[in-house]
């Protein structure tokens, strides 16, 4: 194609073909996977396996958390995550959520698909759900309309919803020493509440939702969270990786 007589002219257009072949490959949006379940269930655990073996694969890859996740959320998370356990009603909560999570998204999670990358979410929407709704009492209809008018696009490709016995996260969860114990202290019963409303949410949801028997070792756990991610998503491991 190339030729010394008409230089401009045979060479431009390569060079446009080039800049839209790249703008197209930034442009593939990226994938949103969040991680859910009660406390201590290996969120946090299984949600650093995962971007590691997805880095491996050759995603690249945002792992944020919520509540919080951008500077204004993270100052909203302490408030909701510390202090009296009933400094706050459950519909409170869930418009503190909701402000949390707009944030996040327009700052972080939005841009971050935009670019094309992967995220990897450490709770997200079906946490307010199960914790303010199910568990807590606050109204569906608020947490609903919430939802349809706050989430925009960005909902998640596919849900990890990690399931154990509450006594058995609890334990673990009481391992860790931290100052963010609101939730944890809030008593069995609201525990339990969350579990089946976790349940519930992958049953009615299951093209987007698995459940992952989370009561295993750290690598069982990952490796059943691998597959349902290379089954949902598509993924390959790398040669040797
Ligand atoms: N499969 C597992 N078996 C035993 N302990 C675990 C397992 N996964 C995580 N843990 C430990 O349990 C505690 C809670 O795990 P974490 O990942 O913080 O849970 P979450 O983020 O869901 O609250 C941590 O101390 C962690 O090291
Ligand atoms: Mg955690």
């Amino acid at each position: 194609m190339s030729s010394n007589l008409t230089p401009s002219a045979t060479r431009r257009p390569a060079l446009d073909n080039r800049a839209e072949a790249a703008n197209v490959r930034a442009m593939a949006r990226g994938r949103l996977i969040t991680f859910e379940g009660g406390e201590g269930a290996g969120k946090s655990t299984q949600i650093a396996m995962l971007a590691e073996r997805l880095r491996a694969a050759g995603r690249s890859i945002v792992t944020t958390r919520e509540p919080g996740g951008s500077p204004g959320a993270e100052s909203i998370r302490g408030l909701l995550l510390t202090g009296e356990v009933d400094r706050w009603s459950p519909f409170t909560e869930t418009l503190l959520m909701y402000a949390a999570r707009r944030d996040h998204i327009e700052r972080v999670i939005e841009p971050a698909l935009e670019r094309g990358e992967w995220v990897l979410s450490d709770r997200f929407a079906d946490s307010t759900r199960a914790y303010q709704g199910a568990a807590g009492g606050a109204p569906f209809e608020l947490i609903d309309a919430l939802e349809a008018q706050t989430l925009g696009a960005a909902r998640p490709d596919l849900t990890l919803i990690l399931d154990l016995p509450v006594e058995v996260g609890l334990a673990r969860a009481a391992e860790r020493s931290h100052a963010e114990v609101r939730f944890e202290a809030k008593g069995l019963a609201f525990h339990q509440r969350l579990r089946e409303a976790f349940r519930a949410i992958a049953e009615a949801e299951p093209q987007r939702c698995v459940v992952i028997g989370a009561s295993g070792s750290r690598e069982a756990v990952a490796e059943a969270i691998w597959r349902a991610v290379a089954d949902r998503l598509g993924v390959q491991q790398r040669e040797g990786a």
